[in-house]
């Protein structure tokens, strides 16, 4: 019998990788997602990566009522990958109580579904911004975490002591946060990808769709930190590699391979690239130059963070595959489909 996979916001930009690994592993996927910021046409592509399109269920987490109505129906659940939340560290500062309410809400209630139907396996979507600025780089899952620096990062801070303590309080429930550090790229079907909503926050689809046209320039944010060529160093990982590291995590719970109740991994390739590097990585790829401009900082920004990713090499037997050559090129890939399929339209 296929194992059943819940995976919340598995219309969205990660979800929707890992719902296609999962499936090519052999497992069942059901997905919860309200749509806020993907198409319920994602699991029509899902489906023709893979041949099976997963059962989509549109709502929203927060409605605990609609939670419970959902577990009702699906008995068969062996374990839960949880997405969905939002993400734009911006918008969260402007609206910082739809951040809490969504985010946590969603998680609380999820939880607690979990408990109530004897679901006990939970790997949960977390990100390097819980360390702030580490002191020391490549920065381990037992560095110190700083106060965040934005409500949508206080969420995920939150967000794992809620599952850490849920984890204390009932010896069955095991749960995984994975630490993403910054993925991109998309698949190399140019099927799925990241679809940001309006202008972009984050750096790659902000390359993309300027070397597409859709922009003007880049503005780099700041040039003036401690680091080699004075802009901001990140560890850019395939988002294929990390939709893999949720299909390793779920089958180490599934099978009790892991060493504790709960367990956190950093999900990064090692490697500390610069704002400056990413960009000339993107030009080998596309052979576009990218018209940018030095600005001053974000305000917020870390100045440098890479992980260090063995506890994931060793425990999860996971590492990345691709380089960062290979995933911007899926990101442009993707970005030349997209905008080729709206002129077509
Ligand atoms: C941020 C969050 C991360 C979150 C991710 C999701 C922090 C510290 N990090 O990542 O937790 O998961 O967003 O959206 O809160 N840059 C430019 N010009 C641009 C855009 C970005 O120079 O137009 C630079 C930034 O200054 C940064 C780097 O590119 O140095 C990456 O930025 P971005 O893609 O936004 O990701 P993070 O801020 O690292």
């Amino acid at each position: 019998m296929k194992k059943k996979i819940l995976v919340t916001g598995g219309t969205g930009y990660i979800g929707s990788h890992t719902s296609v690994e999962l499936i090519e592993e052999g497992f069942d996927v059901v997905i919860i997602d309200n749509l806020y910021n993907s198409e319920a046409g994602v699991v029509d592509k899902i489906q023709n990566i893979t041949g099976v399109k997963p059962v989509l269920e549109v709502f929203d987490l927060c409605d605990k009522g609609k939670v419970d109505t959902f577990f009702n129906k699906h008995t068969d659940i062996s374990a839960v990958i949880h997405f969905a939340a939002y993400k734009a560290v911006g918008e969260s500062v402007n609206k910082p109580l739809d951040y809490y309410r969504n985010n946590l809400m969603s998680l609380v209630n999820l939880l607690d579904a979990m408990q109530h139907n004897g679901i006990h396996d939970f790997v949960f979507s977390s990100s390097c911004t819980v360390y702030g600025q580490p002191d020391k780089l490549p920065v381990t899952e037992d560095a110190p975490l700083q106060p965040a620096t934005s409500p949508y990062g206080n969420t995920k801070q939150v967000g794992e002591t809620i599952i850490r303590d849920t984890t204390v309080s009932d010896k069955n429930v095991k749960a995984i946060s994975l630490r993403y550090f910054n993925p991109i790229g998309a698949h190399p079907s140019s099927l799925i990808g990241e679809f940001p909503k309006g202008v972009p926050e984050n750096l790659v689809p902000f390359i993309t769709q300027t070397a597409y046209g859709l922009r003007d320039e880049l503005k780099i944010f700041g040039n003036d930190y401690d680091t080699p060529d004075g802009s901001c160093i990140r560890d850019y990982l395939h988002v294929v590699d990390l939709a893999k590291a949720h299909v390793v995590a779920v089958k180490r719970l599934i099978e009790g391979r892991n060493l504790k109740n709960y367990e956190v991994f950093n999900l990064g390739t090692g490697n500390g690239v610069s704002v400056l590097d990413a960009i000339k990585s993107f030009e080998r790829v596309s052979g576009i130059k990218i018209k940018y401009r030095i600005v001053g900082r974000r305000p917020g920004d870390i100045e440098k963070i890479w992980a260090d990713p063995s506890f994931a090499n060793k425990e999860l037997g996971w590492k990345t595959l691709s380089s960062l050559d290979e995933a911007m090129k899926t990101a442009w890939d993707w970005e030349k489909k997209i905008r080729e399929k709206k002129k077509d339209a």
